[in-house]
């Protein structure tokens, strides 16, 4: 496996990607915009030509946040997620930020099972976030991890 920097040429594989992590799928649109926004950054981590997960992040005035972060169903489990963390937050510190944000599902336990284990505390709570088909909607927790001066 490979972590390279993703480029709009990835954009497709990023939905592929999100659409089989997530209900409320995202559009090439929406993943190209955040892409290419201001402070924008994402990471695809790779074997051979096939995409495995990426993540995508934003930066600004000293603090970033993950935007959103998806691995194949297909290979879980095996580090991938947590090398993606890793190198996102490693980008946030180059970019200047002392703070990953990032904004997480309480009913989501192997993300929330993988940020503890990357040094994520618990600094917030929306309420009623997620709309969830037939049921209440799920909490979004708000984490935070400091990051140490690039
Ligand atoms: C969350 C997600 C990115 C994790 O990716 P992954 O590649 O499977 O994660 P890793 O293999 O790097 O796991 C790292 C650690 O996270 C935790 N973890 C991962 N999956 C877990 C699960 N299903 N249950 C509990 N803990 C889990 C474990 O501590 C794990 O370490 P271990 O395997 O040594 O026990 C992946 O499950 C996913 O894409 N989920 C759907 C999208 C999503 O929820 N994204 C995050 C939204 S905020």
């Amino acid at each position: 496996m490979i972590l390279r920097p993703a480029q709009a040429s990835d954009v497709q594989a990023l939905v592929r990607l999100h659409a089989a992590a997530f209900d409320a799928a995202w559009s090439e649109a929406d993943l190209r915009g955040l892409l290419e926004a201001e402070g924008g950054f994402g990471v695809v981590a790779e074997d051979g030509d096939r995409a495995l997960g990426f993540i995508l992040c934003r930066a600004a005035a000293g603090e970033a946040e993950v935007l959103t972060l998806a691995v194949d169903p297909a290979v879980r489990r095996r580090g991938c997620g947590r090398a993606l963390v890793e190198v996102g937050a490693a980008g946030a510190q180059t970019r200047g930020a002392l703070s990953l944000f990032l904004e997480v599902a309480a009913d989501n336990p192997a993300a929330l099972g993988l940020y503890e284990a990357a040094g994520f505390a618990r600094v917030g709570l929306r309420r009623g976030y997620y709309p969830r088909p037939g049921g209440p909607a799920a909490d979004a927790l708000v984490l935070a991890r400091a990051l140490p001066p690039a």
